[in-house]
């Protein structure tokens, strides 16, 4: 069921709801390569930054696997990340080493198109602005002329989780991130982890032509309730600041998440607001 929906503050966005994590998936890995080919046509490219944690594994495996193993372009497919946390490559806790084990060593994507983020240097200030360096670098070698060289840079496509708290990639309620400007990448403290992670800021996330959010579980029915349907307060609801400016932002969420929005928007056929 597609339904287009208007959020707080007047933006509008497609939300999808599917019966379960699995069909979620299923279509996310196909969207995917969906863009990822369209892109390659566009531009000989497509840069694509991932999200961590559960939700994106599902689409990953199915990545891995034919027929988008071999469907998708990935020797001109750049994957860099939405956020990392601030641990070495090989920690379990990396959204890398996620990437790695379930996709990136198993589809034929050259080693320089992986972009990771030296989320193991000590100083997380630095780590964000090598990583912007990196993203900025790799980017540049993609534009054309006339690119103004301090632009930010344009991703293909971005996927993006929802905490239970309001949160996506590393943008985190009251957190400093949330006001970070035109930058690409900072290092954002998070109170309640008692650590920092690395985050592409809103301004870079809204610069891409394509945002999807995948969001799956009953635990997130009240955050995509919040994000939704309420009024604008992006500080409690960071994911709210996710409004690209001139690019698509769809929500790809089942229907446990979906649990607690407002019918107009749970059920199909129904014309939003209507
Ligand atoms: C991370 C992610 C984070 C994630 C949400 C949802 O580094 O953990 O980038 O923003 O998308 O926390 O996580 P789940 O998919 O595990 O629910």
């Amino acid at each position: 069921m597609q339904t287009r929906i208007y959020l707080a503050k007047g933006l509008d966005c497609t939300l999808q709801v599917y019966d379960d994590a699995d069909q979620l998936a299923a279509e996310a890995a196909r969207l995917f390569t969906q863009l990822a080919s369209e892109s390659v046509e566009r531009s000989d490219r497509f840069n694509v930054a991932l999200s961590g944690g559960n939700t994106p594994i599902a689409m990953f495996i199915r990545l891995a696997q034919e027929p988008y193993c071999s469907a998708a372009p990935w020797k001109s497919t750049h994957v860099f990340w939405a956020d990392e946390r601030c641990v070495p490559p090989d920690d379990p806790d990396s959204n890398y080493r996620l990437a790695v084990e379930l996709l990136l060593s198993r589809v034929p994507i050259p080693a320089g198109n992986i972009h990771r983020v030296p989320a193991e240097m000590p100083d997380h200030d630095s780590a964000a602005a090598q990583y912007s360096e990196n993203v900025r670098a790799a980017f540049a070698r993609d534009q054309h002329d006339g690119d103004d060289a301090n632009s930010l840079p344009r991703f293909d496509l971005v996927t993006l989780g929802l905490g239970d708290d309001g949160h996506t990639a590393s943008l985190f309620p009251h957190s400093a991130a949330l006001k970070s400007g035109q930058l690409i990448a900072v290092a954002n403290y998070v109170e309640k982890l008692r650590t920092s992670r690395i985050t592409l800021t809103p301004a870079v996330i809204n610069k891409a032509r394509n945002v999807i959010f995948l969001v799956a579980g009953d635990n997130k029915a009240l955050a995509l309730k919040h994000t939704l349907e309420d009024e604008y307060q992006p500080e409690a609801y960071p994911a709210q600041l996710i409004r690209p400016t001139k690019g698509t932002l769809l929500w790809m969420v089942d229907v446990d998440s979906a649990g607690l929005l407002s019918d107009d928007k749970r059920l199909p056929n129904k014309a939003p607001g209507g």
